[in-house]
Parts: structure tokens; C-alpha cells; sequence
């Protein structure tokens, strides 16, 4: 009878819900190589991105930033700072760094604006004055129009300093390990901004955030066993002291190949409880209605 009991409770549980790697962190969809826990997507990038209370978060060793959009197929994340300055908001900043070992760079289009700096004594602007040769840290093109229009904008005008003060550190400059301390560089606050040649005279449609690029891996090729893993609706993650690919399968179960032997299992299941859940307790009821009788 108990046997009997736990079959049906088998039969009619939801084979759905066991995985643990997500699909998902709250609306935003979560694919390869980012993952929503330990043992999911690619290790290297674990620790950087998380999915934190259904919210993609982006670490570095300054800080926890939200994640606001990431765009897989052109393989950027998109975030925010919240101490940054922007057109309608200014405010005292620390900076902003990337980890010198972590798997990112900067997009082309993000530009950094160091507002409110101290011209006399930040390395930004000296650098600048004692070597005429060396190229300068501020950019003096296109730059220098970025830091008039949010000149203009009456949060950053409010400050009342003049447009002199603001400078543009092009990522061009920074190498690999990026690294903006606001107090070394002796600056009060930034802005960081993509789609400035979009609207470049408007800078209250620029887009204040920062645009990370990412790569799968030194080649940049997604993984061929990721991507039938993710076809037949697996998520992808790593186990064992290799760090060794699983496919985490809807179900629960971890492949080392991908989940389409469910789509056969599930679809018997499916068909008993779509079609015969009624049925199901009917012969249960009758079950029960049988032993009892054989036992009186
Ligand atoms: C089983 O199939 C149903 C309906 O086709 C689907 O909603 C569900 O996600 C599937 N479950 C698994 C484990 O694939
Ligand atoms: C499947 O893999 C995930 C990610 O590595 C892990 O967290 C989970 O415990 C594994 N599940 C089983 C049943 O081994
Ligand atoms: C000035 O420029 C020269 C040549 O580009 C370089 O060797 C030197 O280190 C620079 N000095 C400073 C203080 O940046």
C-alpha cells in the first residue's frame, strides 16, 4: 500500500523545479557564462557576476553594482553605479575599478568623466603639464565636449566649477587592469556613459553606466556542449575538482552531455497528468476503497 502511495505521489509530483542552476535571476534570463550559484555557468565568472535576492549583481573589489541589462549576443553587460554623478544628480564618488584578473574589459563606448578635480595637484592634470610629450591622460578631442555638455546640466553646473576640472579618461589608456581612485586622481565624483555619439549635444539621453565586455574564453567560442545543453533546456555549470562541464537538466540530474533524454521521460509523465489526473484518483480512491475492504 505505502509502496503503492509513493508511486502515485511519484507520478503525480512536478518532474519540473529540481534545478539548481537557474535559468533566470528574477526577470532577467541568465545563460552561459554567467550563472545564478556555485557550480553554475563558467567558474571564472562566478564570483563577478551573482544572482543576489533575483538581482544580477556585477562585483569588484570597489564594490557591488546592479546589472542592468546584458546583451548575450554582442557579449556586454550593462551596469550601474550608484555613486556615480549623472546629468540630473551629482554626488561625492570613490571611483571605480575592474579586478586586474577578472575576465572583462570596457566596452569602446563607455567614456569616463573625472569631474571636480583638484587641477593643481591631480596626477591627471599634472602629467599633462610637466611632459608635453607624453599623450595627454585627459582626451582633448571629442572629450572635451563631453565634459562642456555636462557642464551644462544644471546638476553638475550647481557644483560651480569651471568645465576645466572635468576630464575624460579614455579607455584606450587604462590597459587591462582598470583602476579610477577617485582620491589618488584627487577628483571629486565621475560619470560613466555609453551612447554619447548617439545624441553627443544631449546629455540628459546619454546612458549613465558602464559597458563591460566579456569573452567565453581565450578564442571567444561558446563551448559546443554548452550550447546543446542550453538547446534542450539545460543550464550550464561545472562540478568535481576539475571544474569538470555539467549540464544541470530540469529534473535535477547532471549530464555530462545534455537534457533531451527528458523530453521522452517528461512526456509520458506529462501525458499520465494531463490527461488522467482525475483518473489518478480515481484509482487511488479505489485502492484505498479495495484494501479496506479485503481487510474487513
Ligand atoms: C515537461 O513538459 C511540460 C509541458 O510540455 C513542460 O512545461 C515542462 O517544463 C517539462 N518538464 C521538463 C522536466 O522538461
Ligand atoms: C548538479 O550540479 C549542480 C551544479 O554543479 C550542483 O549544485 C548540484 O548539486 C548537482 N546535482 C546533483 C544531483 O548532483
Ligand atoms: C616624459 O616623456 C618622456 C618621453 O616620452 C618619458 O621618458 C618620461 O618618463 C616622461 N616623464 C614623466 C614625468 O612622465
Amino acid at each position: 500500500m505505502s509502496l503503492i502511495v509513493s508511486i502515485l505521489a511519484f507520478l503525480s509530483s512536478s518532474p519540473t523545479n529540481s534545478q539548481t542552476c537557474k535559468s533566470t535571476c528574477g526577470p532577467a534570463p541568465v545563460k552561459y557564462p554567467f550563472g545564478t550559484g556555485s557550480g553554475c555557468g563558467d567558474p571564472r565568472f562566478q564570483t563577478r557576476v551573482t544572482c543576489n535576492n533575483q538581482h544580477l549583481t556585477f562585483i569588484t573589489h570597489t564594490g557591488c553594482y546592479p546589472i542592468t541589462d546584458i546583451d548575450y549576443s554582442n557579449q556586454i553587460i550593462y551596469i550601474t553605479d550608484p555613486s556615480m554623478s549623472t546629468c540630473a544628480c551629482t554626488q561625492p564618488s570613490k571611483g571605480f575599478s575592474l579586478d586586474w584578473d577578472a575576465p572583462f574589459s570596457f566596452h569602446d563606448d563607455t567614456v569616463f568623466a573625472l569631474l571636480n578635480c583638484d587641477t593643481s595637484s591631480s596626477p591627471v592634470f599634472k602629467a599633462d603639464r610637466t611632459n608635453n610629450s607624453v599623450s595627454p591622460v585627459c582626451d582633448s578631442g571629442s572629450g572635451s565636449r563631453v565634459c562642456e555638455r555636462l557642464n551644462s546640466c544644471q546638476a553638475v553646473s550647481r557644483l560651480g566649477v569651471p568645465v576645466s576640472t572635468c576630464c575624460v579618461y579614455t579607455p584606450v589608456d587604462l590597459g587591462p587592469s582598470f583602476e579610477m581612485d577617485l582620491q589618488k586622481l584627487n577628483c571629486g565624483s565621475y560619470s560613466g556613459l555609453y551612447g554619447f555619439n548617439e545624441h553627443p549635444d544631449n546629455p540628459d539621453s546619454w546612458k549613465y553606466g558602464v559597458a563591460i565586455k566579456y569573452k567565453f574564453n581565450f578564442d571567444n567560442e561558446y563551448p559546443p556542449m554548452c550550447a546543446n545543453c542550453e538547446k534542450s533546456n539545460g543550464v550550464c555549470g561545472y562540478d568535481g575538482a576539475y571544474n569538470s562541464f555539467v549540464c544541470n537538466c530540469r529534473s535535477g540530474i547532471n549530464t555530462s552531455m545534455d537534457c533531451s533524454f527528458e523530453t521522452t521521460w517528461n512526456g509520458s509523465l506529462t501525458l499520465l497528468h494531463n490527461s488522467n489526473e482525475g483518473l489518478w484518483i480515481y484509482v487511488l480512491a479505489s485502492l484505498v476503497a479495495s484494501i479496506v475492504f479485503l481487510k474487513f
